[in-house]
C-alpha cells in the first residue's frame, strides 16, 4: 500500500524511540512528547528566476524536478510506521537534484501530517530555491523550502546550508551539475535546516465578532536571540502592516485595534501566533507572518476568510390565499458572508393521516424571483428569493420550503409555511361562529326580558300593599 504512494515515507533502521528534547527550546512547556525519528521523502520543484533568457515570452521561472529527503524528523510514537522501509538513494548521477536535509535544529511540528498526506491523497506542495540570508558565508550556499499539505495540515518555511562534503582526503567530491554544488558519495546535496517558519492552519474561517488566533510559529538554531515578527494582510490587491514587534527592545506597534501577539509566548515558546479580536469583514484577507530572527527570515502565509451563516425566514409568515389572486412569497435570507448563496423553493402536497406513502414527492419551483443583493454596513448581504402562488396551482395543506444553501452551513436552512383554510370553508367557519354566537345573545335577550318582567311585578305587588 504506501509503497503504491507518489512520495514514500521511510522509517530509520529500526525505528528507534528517540526523544529529541534535548533541541526543544523551551523544555518547561508541555512534557516532551516521545518521538520517533523518521525520513521522509518529498517530490519537490527546484525554482529559479530566468528561465527563458532567449525568449522574453517564456516565464521568469523555470521548474526542474528534484527530491527532497527530511532526514529524522520527528513524529509522535504512536504513528504506525512498521510498514516503511528506508530511504535509497538512486544510483549516482550528477545530473540528479537530491536535497537530504538534517531537521534536528530546526524541526517541523506538525510533519506527521506530510505522512498521511499522500494516502489520504493529499497532495503535497514542494517548491525549493536559492536563498540568500544576511550575512554571507563562504564557501556556503543556501537554500529555502516551502512545504503545503493541501486541505490543510502543516505549512513550512525552511531555510537551509549546505553542508562540508567529507569524502577520502585527497578526492574531489563530485559535483551537481546544474548547481554545481559538492555532492556526497550516495550523489545528494547535504544541506542542515537552520530556521523554520510554520503554521498549523494555513487557513482559516470564521464567523463575524468573534477573536481569531493566527498560528505562527519558528524553529531554529538555540542562539537566535533577536527576533523580529511582522504580521502583514494582503487583500484586493491592498496590503496593510497590522502589526509589528521587535524582541530586542520588547516594543510592538498594532495598526489594527485589538492585534496582540504574546510577547512571552514569543520568547519562551517561539509562538508568534497573532490574535485578532472582534473579526470584521473588513480584516479579511491573506496574512502574512513575516519572522526575521537573526540572518534569517522567512514567512508564512494563512488564508482568512469570514463565514458567517444567514437568517433565514419567510414573509408573510402565514398566508390564506383567495381564489383569481396571485400572492407573494418571499425567502428573506440575511446577513450573511460571503455572497454566495444558493435557494430552493420546494412545494409539497398536503399531509392529511389519510395520504399514502405513494403521495408525491415534493417538487422543485421553476419560477423563483431574486432581490438584488443588499450589502449591510458590516459588510454581510441579504437577499429575497420569492415565488407567485397561486390557489388553481395549490391546494389547502400544501408547504411551501425555502432551502437555503451557504459555505458557512453544513447543510441547508429551511422555513416553511403551510397553507391556511381556503376562504370556502373559512367563510362556514365565520358563518358557524356568528351563528352561535346570536343564538347566544338571543338567548341572554329573553333571559333578562324574563328577569325585567319578574321585578315590574314585584313592584306591582308593592305598590298594591301601600295602596291598601
Ligand atoms: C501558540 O500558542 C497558541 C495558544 O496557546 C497555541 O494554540 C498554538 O498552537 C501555538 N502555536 C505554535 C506554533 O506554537
Amino acid at each position: 500500500m504506501y509503497l503504491k504512494c507518489a512520495l514514500s515515507v521511510c522509517a530509520v533502521a529500526l525505528c528507534a524511540i528517540l526523544g529529541i528534547a534535548g533541541s526543544d527550546p523551551d523544555p518547561s512547556a508541555d512534557p516532551p512528547a516521545v518521538l520517533r525519528l523518521v525520513d521522509i521523502v518529498l517530490e519537490c520543484s527546484l525554482v529559479e528566476e530566468g528561465g527563458g533568457r532567449l525568449s522574453m515570452f517564456a516565464s521568469a521561472f523555470s521548474r526542474q524536478p528534484a527530491t527532497l529527503v527530511l532526514r529524522k524528523v520527528g513524529v509522535p510514537e504512536h504513528e504506525t510506521l512498521d510498514s516503511y522501509t528506508e530511504y535509497q538513494p538512486p544510483p549516482f548521477d550528477p545530473e540528479a537534484l537530491i536535497f537530504e536535509v538534517e531537521v534536528t535544529s530546526a524541526s517541523i511540528p506538525g510533519a506527521e501530517s506530510l505522512l498521511h498526506a499522500d494516502c489520504n491523497e493529499q497532495e503535497v506542495t514542494c517548491e525549493i530555491s536559492q536563498y540568500y540570508p544576511q550575512d554571507e558565508v563562504p564557501e556556503t550556499a543556501w537554500f529555502i523550502c516551502s512545504l503545503q499539505v493541501e486541505g490543510g495540515g502543516v505549512s513550512a518555511t525552511m531555510v537551509m546550508r549546505t553542508q562540508p562534503i567529507t569524502g577520502e582526503v585527497g578526492m574531489e567530491p563530485q559535483k551537481q551539475k546544474k548547481l554545481d554544488l559538492p555532492l556526497s558519495d550516495s550523489g545528494t546535496i547535504q544541506l542542515a535546516a537552520q530556521f523554520n517558519v510554520f503554521t498549523s492552519m494555513p487557513s482559516v474561517s470564521t464567523a463575524l465578532g468573534g477573536a481569531v488566533l493566527l498560528d505562527c510559529g519558528f524553529t531554529g538554531e538555540q542562539h537566535i536571540q533577536e527576533v523580529q515578527v511582522e504580521w502583514r494582510v494582503q487583500h484586493k490587491g491592498n496590503g496593510r502592516r497590522v502589526l509589528h514587534f521587535r524582541s530586542d527592545t520588547n516594543e510592538g506597534v498594532s495598526d489594527r485595534p485589538g492585534a496582540q501577539i504574546d510577547s512571552a509566548r514569543l520568547a519562551a515558546h517561539r509562538n508568534a501566533s497573532l490574535f485578532l479580536p472582534g473579526f470584521r469583514v473588513a480584516d479579511e484577507g491573506t496574512y502574512i507572518c513575516i519572522v526575521t530572527a537573526g540572518p534569517y527570515q522567512a514567512q508564512q502565509v494563512i488564508q482568512v476568510q469570514v463565514q458567517e451563516p444567514p437568517s433565514v425566514n419567510l414573509v408573510p409568515e402565514a398566508l390564506q390565499l383567495q381564489e383569481g389572486v396571485t400572492e407573494r412569497l418571499s425567502c428573506e435570507i440575511n446577513k450573511y458572508y460571503p455572497l454566495d448563496v444558493q435557494v430552493v423553493w420546494t412545494q409539497s402536497p398536503s399531509s392529511s393521516p389519510s395520504s399514502s406513502p405513494s403521495s408525491p414527492p415534493p417538487s422543485h419551483l421553476p419560477h423563483i424571483y431574486f432581490s438584488s443583493h443588499r450589502q449591510h454596513s458590516d459588510g454581510t448581504y441579504s437577499l429575497s428569493a420569492y415565488v407567485l402562488v397561486n390557489p388553481s396551482t395549490c391546494d389547502a395543506g400544501t408547504t411551501f420550503t425555502c432551502s437555503v444553501s451557504h459555505p458557512s452551513l453544513s447543510e441547508p436552512l429551511t422555513a416553511s409555511l403551510t397553507l391556511t383554510l381556503p376562504e370556502e370553508s373559512r367563510l362556514w367557519l365565520i358563518l358557524g361562529v356568528s351563528m352561535a354566537t346570536l343564538i347566544f345573545i338571543f338567548a341572554a335577550y329573553k333571559l333578562v326580558l324574563q328577569w325585567n318582567k319578574g321585578t315590574v311585578a314585584k313592584k306591582g305587588q308593592l305598590k298594591n300593599i301601600k295602596v291598601n
